[in-house]
């Protein structure tokens, strides 16, 4: 589907994930602007009435089946900020039927990989991801020939133990690991951010998005993140995007895609020196990073199985039942425990879902 470049159509745009960091960001861009209208509201379980009154909006759904609530309000875009695995069926029904995806939920396409791919190519919309490292790809590959591309480049803010070593890493608190350095996102991607898991499911997304193989997919820590990522042409010229960090430029591009609306935003001041140093991933501290890579490369539902284990290993974490270091060996137990066969439909991958959530709860248990 062609994007709509007719000036004043309004956009009829459906939030899942309202009540979250992305949604009340979206909420903000959304509300600014009078050629969207929000026709839904969706949340997993915070009350919804006074949001939907403040802005006109007919739909809402607390918790439940998205799809229900995506048909009755029949939006022309979904912004998918659901967090986690439960944002799937969403992610799935909007490239199905072709409706503009702006993907936040990052954790569907790495569920969901090959069904994503191919309900994408059977419906015909626009994808476009509202995760900054992607946005940022997104822009830089924009009308590119894909043969000119060496590697994606995604950075990583390295998040709040960077630095340290694995041995450090034993006692660290729930407040210390969602205490991020440059990014203020909600608890799973903030503990996500910490683990280095983030940047997993980032590369699995990537792969996705611009289907390139894994191989040509790098990470480099970058603190100051300024850089959003960066694309390298086999000429040896890397494009790169640059910006504050702040969640509202990929959002409203996302909307706003392909017209770039002006957005209010803090200019990046270039003239006071920019922060652009770079440094190799400590993928020993850090192993979540390298376990996704391998969940992607071995492929079937093995990265629905890396992303299933780590949601129910956070939680623990998050809940005091298992330490931070828990984290990854329970993501590294589960995934060697359950069988990846391809997901040959939504059934498949729930199943898969579930069986790496129960061994991951298992070892979690164990300790
Ligand atoms: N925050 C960021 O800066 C950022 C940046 C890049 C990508 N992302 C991605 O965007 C997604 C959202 O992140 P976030 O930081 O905004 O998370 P968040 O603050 O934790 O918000 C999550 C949202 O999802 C809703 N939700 C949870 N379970 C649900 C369910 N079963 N059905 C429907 N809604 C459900 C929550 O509703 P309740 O409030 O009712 O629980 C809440 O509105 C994640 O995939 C994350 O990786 C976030």
């Amino acid at each position: 589907m062609l994007p709509d470049r007719q000036g004043m159509s309004l956009k009829r745009v459906a939030l899942l994930g309202a009540t979250g960091s992305i949604g009340r960001q979206a909420i903000e861009i959304i509300s600014a602007r009078d050629d969207l209208d929000l026709c839904g509201l969706m949340s997993g379980s915070r009350p919804l009435d006074a949001l939907g009154a403040a802005n006109g909006t007919a739909h809402t759904q607390i918790g439940g089946s998205a799809v229900s609530l995506l048909e009755a309000c029949e939006p022309d875009i979904v912004l998918n900020a659901i967090v986690g695995f439960a944002g799937v069926e969403a992610t799935l029904w909007a490239l199905e039927q072709g409706v503009t995806l702006a993907l936040a939920n990052k954790e569907s396409l790495v569920a969901a990989g090959e069904l994503a791919v191919a309900a994408h190519r059977r419906g015909g919309g626009l994808l476009l991801p509202v995760d900054s490292e992607h946005s940022a790809l997104f822009q830089c590959l924009e009308g590119r020939d894909p043969q000119t591309v060496e590697a994606l480049v995604l950075t990583a803010s390295g998040g709040p133990f960077r630095g340290r070593s694995r041995g450090d890493l034993a006692h660290v608190t729930v407040a210390e690991a969602l205490a991020h350095p440059t990014w203020s996102m909600g608890q799973k991607i903030s503990v996500d951010s910490a683990t280095l898991a983030n940047k997993g499911l980032e590369l699995i997304e990537a792969h996705w998005l611009f289907g390139i193989p894994y191989a040509q997919i790098e990470v480099v820590v970058h603190p100051g993140s300024i850089v959003h990522s960066l694309v390298r042409f086999r000429d040896g010229a890397l494009l790169a995007h640059l910006g504050i960090p702040d969640m509202r430029v990929p959002i409203s591009f996302a909307l706003g895609y392909p017209d770039r609306p002006a957005l209010a935003v803090e200019p990046l001041d270039l003239s006071g020196g920019l922060d652009l140093r770079f440094e190799a991933v400590d993928g020993e501290t850090f192993p979540l990073l390298p376990l996704a890579r391998a969940a992607g490369e071995r492929g079937g539902t093995a990265p629905c199985a890396y992303n299933a284990a780590n949601e129910v290993a956070v939680a623990a974490f998050l809940e005091g039942r298992a330490g931070f270091l828990a984290i990854a060996d329970t993501v590294a137990a589960a995934l060697d425990e359950v069988d990846c066969s391809p997901a040959r439909d939504l059934d498949d991958l729930v199943a898969a879902d579930a069986g790496a959530r129960r061994a991951a709860e298992r070892r979690v248990v164990l300790g």
